[in-house]
């Protein structure tokens, strides 16, 4: 065995391997919310983290950053085509998403997810620590657990999705149905965004392995599996410090004196990704524009969208479609040195994106399938003084617990419509009145208590059946 009591893996390290504009390499933050949440936690605890650094090619050596010790894994070309952008996103991304595009099946990409699933289980198996805890994370390792059991079962293992986990009839047109379930199911415990994920989970693990379902957990092939729901959050702390930095501040008034003082700020903050719901959401604004129920000389929208996942063909096609839509929408409604819809194909860092956040009147979070999204409680906790107004899709995870925002349909572009303008319309005591919970809320459950949540409950169940060290 190894010598770490605490291990991550997820698919990407916390930083990539990137080069500069002069051609040296440097260290850029990896994009998503796993990261957002995760690193946090593993600075504050000394444990490794096992991962891809981002580019094909041979792996740097062990490394650590920010007092994290991180493993890099080495992919090939490819497997960054078959594992990352084949099986993981060109099939599992897809289908857990409610398949709003339609996920693809190819044999090789299966293959390839298999061996580098089996890369990732046999580095954790040496660098483990007898009885060590491995917490491995997202839909581009669930077959890890089941592969880490048999090399090391003296390990207490976890697993935890970061998107949604579909319903038995979209999750049973994957081939490799079986197989990934019995991956799941060698963790102690699996755990999931959203009440609805842990119900499919365990609906599934009846009707396709027959395992025996009850209260206390799954038992199957001799063993108890705990699944169990546990909403990820932010650095709420660490949110609302940038909030009040008198430099971030500073930035928000001078982003809304640089946009010329509209009365209206609209933020929209994605991944470039065809779950994210941006184009229903542009269609909704142009509409709000040409009726005049929003101001088109008093209205900006402020469209992030971070590049992503740039070599899959259904992303590109997302791009175009959205740029196309977005120079329509200005053509029609922006002026000389007033644009409807600052458009930005670029990833801000927190602090510009906490000013973002501060100059923004309304904040659209309408993704069609989301497994939580940050961005919303981001928005929330970076509002200290109660302002600003949320509007948020029903199927982001994240509606479970923010109920007090605008709650939209994203499909149905009336009810978005009224959200967003009902929102613009809003006043400060209307504001507060539907911030104050969700702040409160937050408060009291940040990423600390999600992650403490979740491995003091893998502790206690691996207490209740000690296991004997490895040999
Ligand atoms: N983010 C960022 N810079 C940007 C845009 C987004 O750092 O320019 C971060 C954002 O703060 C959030 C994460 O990326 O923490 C996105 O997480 P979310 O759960 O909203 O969506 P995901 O990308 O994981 O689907
Ligand atoms: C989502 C996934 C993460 C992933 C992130 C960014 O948040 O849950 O696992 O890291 O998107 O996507 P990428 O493909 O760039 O890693």
């Amino acid at each position: 065995g190894g010598t770490y009591d605490l291990i991550v893996l997820a698919n990407r390290l916390p930083v990539d391997h990137a080069v500069d504009e002069n051609g040296r390499p440097c260290r850029r933050r990896s994009p998503g919310g796993l990261v957002t949440a995760l690193h946090p936690i593993m600075k504050r605890r000394s444990g490794a983290w096992i991962g891809w650094h981002g580019r094909p090619g041979p792996a740097p050596a062990p490394f650590v950053h920010d007092g994290i010790h991180l493993h890099p894994i080495a992919l090939t070309g490819d497997e960054v085509d078959g594992y990352y952008e084949g099986q993981s996103n060109g099939t599992i991304w897809p289908l857990y998403h409610d398949a709003v595009e339609q996920p693809q099946f190819h044999r090789v990409w299966q293959d390839r997810y298999r061996a580098v699933n089996r890369r990732f289980a046999e580095a954790a198996a040496r660098v483990a620590a007898p009885g060590a805890l491995v917490w491995v994370h997202d839909y581009h390792l669930q077959l890890v657990p089941g592969m880490l059991r048999e090399l090391r079962p003296d390990l207490r293992i976890g697993f935890f999705l970061h998107i949604p986990f579909p319903p038995v009839e979209l999750f049973c047109q994957m081939p490799m149905r079986e197989e990934i379930m019995r991956g799941l199911l060698g963790a102690d415990l699996v755990g999931f965004q959203h009440p609805q994920a842990t119900r499919n989970f365990r609906t599934l693990a009846a009707d396709l392995l027959g395992a025996k379902v009850t209260d206390r957990g799954i038992w199957y092939d001799g063993r108890d599996v705990a699944a169990d729901t546990f909403p990820i959050s932010i650095d709420v702390a660490e949110q609302q410090r940038l909030a009040l930095d008198p430099a971030v501040r500073a930035r928000a008034a001078e982003i809304r004196r640089e946009l010329g003082d509209p009365r209206t700020i609209v933020l929209a903050v994605d991944r470039l990704d065809y779950t994210k719901g941006i184009e229903c959401r542009l269609r909704a604004y142009e509409e709000l524009l040409s009726e005049r129920r929003l101001d088109p000389a008093q209205t900006v929208l402020v469209q992030v969208a971070v590049p992503t996942r740039q070599q899959i063909d259904q992303y590109q096609a997302l791009r175009e479609r959205v740029e196309r839509a977005v120079s329509r929408i200005n053509g029609e409604y922006a002026g000389i040195g007033r644009l409807s819809v600052h458009y930005v194909h670029q990833s801000f860092d927190r602090a510009e994106l906490a000013a973002l956040y501060l100059a923004a009147d309304v904040m659209a979070v309408t993704p069609l399938r989301d497994g939580m999204n940050l961005v919303a409680k981001e928005y929330v906790a970076t509002r200290t003084d109660g302002t600003g107004a949320l509007v948020l899709s029903e199927f982001a995870g994240a509606a479970a617990e923010l109920e007090e925002a605008w709650q939209v349909n994203p499909h149905d572009i009336d009810g978005l419509k009224d959200g967003i303008a009902d929102a613009a319309e809003a006043d400060v005591a209307e504001q507060r009145r539907r911030m104050d919970p969700m702040r409160a809320h937050l408060h009291a459950h940040d990423v600390n208590r999600w992650a403490t949540g979740f491995m003091g409950r893998l502790d206690r169940l691996s207490r209740r059946w000690p296991r004997s060290a490895a040999a």
